[in-house]
Order: C-alpha cells, then sequence, then structure tokens
C-alpha cells in the first residue's frame, strides 16, 4: 500500500481549505509520510468553483459511497448534530477511521462516537475541533502527557476576541463591531453561537475532557456571552489595569469540575489579555512543565484544514503500521474516563466588576453599598460617571466576594427604585 485513500464529506470553508491542502502540499505530506494521502471521494452538497477544478472526477452524490472498501479515513465537514453524527457513526461500523472539526457534536455526543470507534478499533481525530490551527489537541494528549494539568485559561473564539479588540481599538460600540466581524468574514451570518458563548463552551468541555480524564459536555460549562459588554465597560476595564476576553477557565477543585466560558477581566500584563484580533489563545498549567500558552488562528479556512490534515496524516501513519488507538482517544484509556461532579459557580470566590444603571440622587451610593455591605462584599473602588443625564452608570470594583453573597445582593439592590435595569456583572481573573 503506497498510499492511503481519503473520502471527504463536505467541501465548505474548511473542506475546500483541505482539498487545497492535499492538492498544493502534496509533495511535503507524501516526504514526511513516505507515502501518499489519496483523496479518492468527495462528497458535498455545495462546492466552490475553484475546489470543484482539483475533485471533480472524485465527486459523488451519495455519502454512502465513502463507506466503501478503498476507503482508509473519512473526513466530516458538514457539522450541525443529526446527520454528521449519524455520518460518523455509520463511517465507524463501516470501519472507517473518522476525522472531524466538528465541536458542537463532540462537546454533546463525544463519548458515545469515542466508545464506538473504541470498540470498531478505529481512530477519530479531532484537532480542528479547537481552536482550529493551534495544535492543541495533541499538545494535551500527547506532549503535556507526564504531567497533572492544573488549569487552562483560554481564548478560543476568534469572532468574540475580535469583537472585543475592536471595540477597545476603535472604540466602537459592540454592534458595530460584531457588523464589521462579519463584513471581514470573521463572524458569521448567524452568530449567536459565537456570541453567547456556546461555541466557546463546546470547545472547553472538550479541553476538560482530555486534560482531565472526564466527559465533560457541553451542559456542563456554565456560560455567558458578551452581548451585555459596552465600550464603557471596556474602557473602564482599561483604567483598572484589564482587558476584557471571553474566558474559557477550566480546572479540578477538590476532585469536581470547575469548567466556565464568561466575559472576564484579565490583567494587562497576562499574554491572554495581548491576544488581539481573531487570535486564539490557550495557557495550560501543569505540574511539571509549569505555563505554556499556544497562540494562533483559531478559525478560518486554511488553518482549520491545516489541523484536518495533520490528524489524517497521523492516523494513516496509524493505519500503514497497523496501531490504531495508539493514542487513547480522549486522552486517557476508557476505565480512567469518569464523569466528575461539576462546581457550582455560587461556591466560587473572586472579585468582582458591576456596572449599575442608577438614579443620579442624594443617598443611591449609600444603599448600594449598604446592600454589598450586609452581603459581607467589601468594595475596592467605585466610579461614578456624570454625565448630567437622571441614570447615570455607577462603577463597583469588589474585594473578593462569594459568587453566591454577589448574586444575592444584586437581587436585591435590583428592587430598589434607584436601580433602573438589570446590573452587570464581569468576573475579574486576579491570578
Ligand atoms: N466561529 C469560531 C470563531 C470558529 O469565531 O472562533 C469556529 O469554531
Amino acid at each position: 500500500m503506497n498510499q492511503v485513500n481519503i473520502g471527504l464529506l463536505g467541501v465548505g470553508t474548511v473542506g475546500s481549505g483541505v482539498v487545497e491542502i492535499l492538492n498544493n502540499n502534496a509533495e511535503i505530506i507524501k516526504k514526511r509520510l513516505g507515502f501518499d494521502l489519496n483523496l479518492k471521494r468527495v462528497c458535498s452538497k455545495s462546492i466552490s468553483d475553484k475546489a470543484k477544478k482539483i475533485v471533480q472526477n472524485v465527486l459523488t452524490d451519495s455519502y454512502k459511497d465513502l463507506f466503501q472498501d478503498d476507503i482508509d479515513i473519512v473526513i466530516e465537514l458538514v457539522g450541525g448534530y443529526d446527520f454528521a453524527k449519524n455520518f460518523i457513526l455509520q463511517a465507524i461500523e463501516n470501519k472507517k477511521s473518522v476525522v472531524t472539526a466538528n465541536k458542537a457534536l463532540l462537546a454533546r455526543h463525544g463519548f458515545e462516537i469515542f466508545s464506538k470507534a473504541f470498540e470498531n478499533k478505529v481512530d477519530v481525530g479531532y484537532e480542528a475541533a479547537v481552536a482550529g490551527g493551534i495544535p492543541i489537541i495533541k499538545a494535551i494528549k500527547e506532549s503535556l502527557s507526564a504531567n497533572n494539568i492544573n488549569s487552562i485559561k483560554a481564548i478560543v473564539n476568534g469572532t468574540c476576541n475580535y469583537i472585543l479588540t475592536e471595540m477597545f481599538k476603535k472604540e466602537v460600540s459592540f454592534e458595530d463591531a460584531l457588523k464589521d466581524a462579519q463584513q471581514k468574514g470573521f463572524a458569521e451570518a448567524d452568530p449567536t453561537f459565537d456570541i453567547e458563548g456556546m461555541d466557546s463552551a463546546h470547545k472547553m468541555a472538550i479541553l476538560s475532557s482530555i486534560s482531565f480524564g472526564d466527559n465533560v459536555t457541553e451542559y456542563d460549562v456554565f456560560t455567558e456571552g458578551i452581548k451585555e459588554i459596552s465600550l464603557l465597560d471596556i474602557k473602564f476595564a482599561n483604567e483598572f489595569g484589564y482587558t476584557i476576553k471571553l474566558l474559557g477557565i477550566t480546572r479540578l477543585v477538590d476532585d469536581k469540575i470547575d469548567v466556565r466560558v464568561h466575559p472576564t477581566m484579565v490583567k494587562k500584563s497576562d499574554i491572554l489579555a495581548k491576544t488581539d484580533g481573531e487570535y486564539n489563545a490557550i495557557k495550560i498549567k501543569c505540574d511539571m512543565a509549569d505555563d505554556t500558552v499556544y497562540i494562533g488562528k483559531g478559525a478560518g479556512s486554511l488553518p482549520t484544514a491545516s489541523a484536518v490534515v495533520a490528524d489524517v496524516m497521523d492516523i494513516a501513519r496509524n493505519i500503514k503500521h497497523n496501531s490504531p488507538l495508539r493514542i487513547p482517544l480522549m486522552s486517557f484509556p476508557f476505565n480512567y474516563v469518569r464523569k466528575r461532579e461539576v462546581v457550582d459557580i455560587n461556591s466560587l470566590e473572586m472579585d468582582y466588576y458591576l456596572r449599575f444603571s442608577v438614579e443620579d440622587s442624594a443617598g443611591v451610593l449609600s444603599k448600594i453599598s449598604g446592600i454589598l455591605g450586609e452581603n459581607g462584599i467589601s468594595i475596592k473602588s467605585v466610579v461614578q460617571l456624570n454625565k448630567g443625564e437622571n441614570w447615570v452608570p455607577l462603577i463597583i470594583v469588589t474585594h473578593k466576594a462569594k459568587e453566591k453573597s454577589i448574586q444575592e445582593a444584586l437581587e436585591k439592590i435590583h428592587k430598589l427604585d434607584v436601580v433602573k435595569s438589570k446590573t452587570l456583572l464581569i468576573r475579574i481573573d486576579d491570578e
């Protein structure tokens, strides 16, 4: 066998990148592998003219053609849940190894898919599912495997990072920054998954699972998006020495998993705060290697396709050496994979940034600070903007407080008639 045959489902943004890499980089791929990767069959509802030119002789209308005997590895790049899941499970039953970029699917049904692959002795590669071109899955599963991973802090959504960076640098509103991101092709036409934090939650579920030997799903991740962040908050964060990022955090606390995605104030000196635009950054704290940081393009056709093709190459090597499942699919053998309890966010303690919208009149500050005090919350700084209007922003930064106390205090504060609307809360990372 001087080649390994591939079937590709879906030639959209990432799929056309895969076609381009397999075509343009065939020589370096062959040099590294010692054999060819052959794109044997391609199935796609729609396809760009550029990609069609390259694959027209191998196009098929039936996805089932990708399960024929002459295919060794199938790549799933259609995204979504039901069809993609059925396709992958059928491929596995047909003894095909699978490569996918489908983070949403893996964050919901990963365990089922990996178990099925294990039973059928085939591999599943998913490097492209987290942070596109950054080789983070391999780093965790292989390069850091001699370590206990203590925590991961990460920017894993380029759309949100681009929006927050643009708001700060160009002093524009969230809406304008989002429009700009869409025009430049960084944000989807429907950016809900990105801006509401779900895309980051999917990625953090996957990273948590392979870091701790757990079956963390999207449902375990506490998730808040960036829609409520205003330019005002970004400016204040800057004054206080922070940058606001949509941060994914995962760590083990007393053998429970603390996994969350929310806007976070990160110290300006932190490498994560300095990661701008559409870039992703992942900081892993380990017991032996200490901190390692990975930065790169987390989306886009070629960066993501580069991760897909690297997975295909790894699996092709396993096929050549008859060593499927050499690296455990979930980073740990299945008998070590557990389902730990998830930490309740209410039990956490940290500093908080609170932006109230209040009436500008006598006694308002004392009412609010009174309630905070009654709930054991100590104030670090207070700023009130005098905009000459009836309702003004009042910003309070707290010392370390319990999330539960903060939420209880906010509930009481919202009942005050001097408070106009829901308070914005941003958690502060002061590590
Ligand atoms: N939409 C994602 C992002 C890339 O903006 O980072 C795909 O997960």
